[in-house]
């Protein structure tokens, strides 16, 4: 069975690419078979493994959408699944900004991304999505692929806030689309454990939410050192593996893998 997991907000800069690509490191280091998925027209997580020149990928996760939107058969997977060391991943560049307006009128088009992970899923254990900063289209697609999403949220009154949007939305599309979605949980990110601020949303989230919602008992610790190893085009685990973040995200792993057990 592969886990499919969407890592999803609205709100841009809370942790959702650094959270894909580290817990999927995490995940890979522990043995399983883990690809990530770039869904994000930005394409930080594709930049953020030393793609730089992302155009000049030919095939995109914008490519794949595409073919299956123009009834097209898609290529073998050995043609656009990258691997970066022990992960491998679907790269992304602007196109996939059209796709998302071509989506409007496509037949079918909140199952498209489900459609095309049709193809490899079976080879993987985890599929990690990096969902872009909006509820469009494409986020729809990720949450009607996917059997579970983690919330990258940062200790901050508007990132809290925005909680409320959201998980009215993932209960929308659970409703109409997609019933197996389960919300993993609501992670922590850039927590300040010294500050007031960070307590006191902590604390705002757990009453609010902490009743139906999961919230990770690891929460992720902010350090420079996550910015560095983005420069570096590595993972903090492979940048300084004693760094707090490194090893939060390892820990996160072992969560999300022994939660899985205790469902199972
Ligand atoms: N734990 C952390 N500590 C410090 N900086 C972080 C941490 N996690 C992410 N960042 C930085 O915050 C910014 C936003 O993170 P990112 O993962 O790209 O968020 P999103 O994908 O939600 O937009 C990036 O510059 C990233 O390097
Ligand atoms: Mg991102």
């Amino acid at each position: 069975m592969c886990k499919i997991t969407a890592v999803v907000n609205q709100k841009g800069g809370v942790g959702k690419t650094t959270t894909t690509l580290n817990l999927g490191y995490a995940l890979a280091e522990k043995g399983k078979k883990v690809l990530l998925i770039d869904l994000d027209p930005q394409s930080s997580l594709t930049v953020s493994l030393g793609y730089d020149d992302n155009d000049s990928i030919t095939t995109t996760i914008a490519s794949l959408m595409s073919m299956v939107i123009e009834d097209e058969e898609l290529p073998d997977k050995k043609e656009y699944i990258i691997s970066v060391g022990a992960i491998d991943v679907i790269p992304c560049n602007i196109e996939l900004s059209a796709i998302e307006v071509s989506l409007v009128n496509a037949m079918s088009r909140e199952m498209i991304l489900k459609t095309v992970m049709q193809e490899f899923k079976e080879y993987y254990d985890y599929i990690i999505i990096d969902c872009s900063p909006s509820l469009g289209m494409l986020t729809i697609n990720a949450l009607a692929a996917c059997n579970s999403v983690i919330i990258p949220v940062t200790p901050e009154y508007l990132s809290a806030k925005g909680l409320e949007l959201l998980l009215r939305n993932i209960i929308r599309v659970k409703k109409k689309i997609n019933e197996k979605i389960s919300i993993d949980g609501i992670l922590l990110t850039m927590y300040v454990e010294r500050m007031n601020l960070s307590k006191e949303i902590k604390e705002m989230i757990e009453d609010a939410y902490g009743k139906t919602v999961h919230i990770y008992t690891n929460r992720i610790p902010k350090s420079v050192k996550v910015g560095e190893s983005t420069m570096k085009n590595k993972t903090i685990i492979e940048y300084a593996k004693n760094n707090k973040v490194a090893i939060a995200y390892q820990e996160l792993a072992k969560e999300v893998l022994d939660n899985e057990c205790s469902t199972n």
